[in-house]
């Protein structure tokens, strides 16, 4: 029987959000309803209710979250009801160039549900990042749905689902900082402060924040930072320079996705060093480079696609070092909220003041 459940829905470009009673049709082939229990506001989110992404208004917004399985259509093998799941954004195919190449964590045809939620009236709903999950329950394919131990708050690991994977990964994965490393990041929220904590556990010798506001460089100091930049009022590259004993970093990750921080990244880099673009760009927007600096400075100028994780290796260990008590993902949870203030946390996020708003169902 389809469920008739709550949901945020994002009608027309700039619209305030508003909830709405949505269906859920029962899990076909390969798919599973999952009961969301806490889902965070992330800023891609906002980008859907600004247009930025696409125009398949409406949108079911939400896409941080994690819940326990309801019920699994035909053949799902990967989980079964009553596990604790995080949702994800890579249900990897296994046939694709790179699936087969050994690379499932690029994977070039990733996957959710076939079938559509809808309004009352039938309308089909286009589910953020083919999640969904500002709802009591959403409906996914089974490969988005990883299986992590029960213990861990659902705030706080629902936030694995996009942000803070993205961060830790672009640190650990893409960027390889590995211990005796120097680390710098560029943008200190949600992304780039999991970028610090990833550089962390990984031994990172010396971890420099750079932000334009005080509040976030403290925050950025619980997490690990050991310098921080105010770039507002100090040059980023020079002082990033002095700290390194005249060198450059040897992996700088950028989380904001702006030309001119992009250049300051790149400057900031030591010889042979890695640059990491986490933050996502304006389509508008073209850098220029020195291109012999580009060649002289060798080293590796990369992109950070959610972390280039995989969800089934990396949720339920970054778990495990959670329940150890060694990984801060309780840290990211600025407050916590009902489905009815996304529009709310949504304001929140664009005056600064917190990391993650999360809902919780
Ligand atoms: N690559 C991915 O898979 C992926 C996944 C999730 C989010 N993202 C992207 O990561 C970026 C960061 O996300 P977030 O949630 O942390 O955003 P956020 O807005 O919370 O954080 C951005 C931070 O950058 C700071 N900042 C702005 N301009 C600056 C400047 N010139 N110099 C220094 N600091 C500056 C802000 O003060 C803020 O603290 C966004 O572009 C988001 O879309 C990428
Ligand atoms: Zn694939
Ligand atoms: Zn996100």
């Amino acid at each position: 029987m389809p469920q008739e459940v709550r949901g945020v829905i994002a009608r027309a470009k700039g619209e305030p959000v508003t909830v709405e009673t949505i269906v859920i049709p029962d899990p076909g082939p390969g798919e599973v309803v999952v009961a969301v229990q806490a889902c965070g506001v992330c800023h891609t989110d906002l980008h859907y209710r600004e247009g930025g992404i696409n125009d398949d208004f409406p949108f079911l917004l939400g896409h941080e979250a994690a819940g326990i399985v309801e019920t699994v259509g035909e053949g799902v093998t990967e989980v079964a009801p009553g596990d604790f799941v995080i949702l994800n954004w890579r249900a990897v195919c296994g046939e694709c160039r790179s699936c087969l190449r050994g690379r499932p964590h690029y994977c070039f045809a990733t996957h959710n549900a076939q079938q559509k939620m809808t309004l009352l009236d039938g309308t089909e709903l286009s589910p953020a990042l083919g999640i969904g999950a500002f709802a009591d329950k959403t409906l996914v394919a089974a490969g988005q749905a990883t299986k992590v131990d029960p213990e861990a708050r659902p705030e706080a690991a629902g936030l694995l689902g996009c942000g803070v994977m993205a961060g830790i990964g672009a640190a650990l994965n893409t960027g390889g900082v590995t211990r005796g490393d120097s680390v710098a990041v560029f943008g200190c929220g949600g992304v780039g402060d999991a970028a610090i904590e990833g550089s962390r556990i990984a031994g990172a010798h010396t971890i420099i924040a750079v932000d334009l506001d005080d509040t976030k460089l403290e925050w950025a100091k619980g997490f690990g930072a050991t310098h921080t930049v105010n770039a507002a009022t100090e040059d980023p590259v020079a002082r990033i320079k002095e700290i390194t004993g005249g060198n450059g970093a040897d992996v700088v990750i950028e989380a904001i996705g702006l030309p001119h921080v992009y250049k300051q990244a790149f400057e900031a880099r030591d010889l042979a060093g890695t640059v990491v673009l986490v933050g996502v760009p304006n389509p508008e927007h073209t850098i220029e480079l020195p291109f012999i600096e580009v060649f002289g400075r060798g080293g590796a100028l990369k992109s950070s696609w959610y972390g280039d994780c995989l969800p089934s290796r990396d949720f339920p260990m970054l778990i495990d070092l959670y329940l150890q008590g060694r990984l801060n993902l309780d840290g990211f949870v600025s407050e916590t909220i009902g489905l009815d203030q996304v529009e709310e946390a949504f304001h929140k996020m664009e005056t600064g003041g917190v990391l993650r708003s999360v809902v919780v169902l």
